[in-house]
């Protein structure tokens, strides 16, 4: 059955090679699934080589430990690893036919990069965006194809979250709206298509959830109780843990385009900077026994 929104599928273009910008965790996720899944050649791009590395490091990390588990053929781990590749020039883009960004949150630096890549690219190359909360109309605007642009909105973990939110711009293309559908079906994931809103559908709905878990933190709950409260509720992770998986300058970030479009129906949380300042990155840290506790470092800087 297509799904909702969704064009014919004769219509989509074939893709023989992806390039992902970004080395970065969900760029390194986005490169896995599509070579594992696609079986096509996959190039991440970075801004330096250890960056790069470390992305392709992520890849082969993963592939060995779904080769332990078994999840993996010991033939398709080696194919999926010699699959993916890096560099740190946009030129490895120059025979792509679906290139996804997964750099820094920010319009301005995604803007940048879709200029960078589509003048490397051939004119029907679909520029996809990963972004979580801007505008996939302001990013297509200023290219000379903004036909080619889609968001194609995946969630973290990349590998096992069913879902990918499709977002199509004024001038999106049928035939590029086709082929992110026709690629999310080969990707295994369940897509829907979305309107180019503030942080789409997904994250709007998680957001207030959060929001409300760092108002009640802000306005002197102390976080384990606020947060952990909520863990028999039957939710898979607390909201604070998965503010810490997603990162929490990733997590502000979110919640602030929300604030700026919605405004207080969505809470900036003071007490969630001051740990971003601070170096925090993440909440939550594992313990040998396998659980989490907040480490005490942090518990001075909350109280
Ligand atoms: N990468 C790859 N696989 C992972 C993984 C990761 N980071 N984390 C977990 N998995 C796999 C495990 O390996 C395991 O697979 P297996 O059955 O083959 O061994 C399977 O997922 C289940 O993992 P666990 O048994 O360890 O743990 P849980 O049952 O608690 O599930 C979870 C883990 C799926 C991450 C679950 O806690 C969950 O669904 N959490 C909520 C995640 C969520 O809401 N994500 C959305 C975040 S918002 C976002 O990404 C938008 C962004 O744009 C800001």
């Amino acid at each position: 059955k297509r799904p909702a929104g969704a064009p014919d599928a004769k219509l989509a273009r074939p893709v023989a090679k992806v390039g992902v910008v970004g080395a970065g965790l969900m760029a390194s996720q986005l490169a896995l699934l599509f070579a594992r899944q696609l079986k096509v050649p996959v190039v991440m791009t970075d801004i330096d080589e250890a960056r790069v590395a470390k992305g392709v490091g992520y890849v082969h990390a993963e592939v060995d430990k779904l080769l332990a588990k078994k999840r993996l053929a010991p033939d398709a781990a080696a194919r999926t690893k010699a699959l993916v590749s890096g560099s740190v020039s946009k030129e490895a883009f120059a025979d792509a036919d679906f290139v996804i960004e997964a750099v820094f949150e920010e319009l301005s630096v995604k803007k940048q990069v879709f200029a960078e890549v589509e003048a490397v690219v051939s004119p029907e190359c679909i520029l996809a965006t990963n972004t979580s909360s801007l505008s996939v109309t302001a990013m297509a605007e200023d290219l000379e194809h903004p036909e080619r642009v889609v968001g194609f909105h995946f969630f973290n973990p990349v590998a096992v979250m069913p879902l990918v939110e499709i977002v199509r711009a004024p001038k999106t293309d049928d035939a590029v709206l086709a082929t992110a559908f026709g690629l999310a079906r080969s990707l295994r994931k369940t897509a829907v298509l979305v309107k180019d809103a503030a942080a789409f559908v997904v994250n709007r709905v998680l957001l207030r959830l959060m929001g409300e878990v760092t108002a009640a933190f802000d306005e002197g709950t102390p976080a384990e109780v606020a947060d952990l409260s909520l863990k028999p509720m039957g939710l898979p992770m607390t909201p604070f843990t998965l503010a810490a998986m997603v990162g929490l300058p990733v997590a502000q970030h979110v919640s602030e385009s929300l604030h700026a479009a919605f405004g207080n129906r969505f809470h900036v949380s003071a007490n969630q900077q001051a740990l971003i300042d601070a170096g925090i990155r993440g909440l939550w840290a594992p313990t040998p026994d396998g659980g989490h506790e907040i480490p005490t470092s942090t518990l001075t800087l909350l109280r």
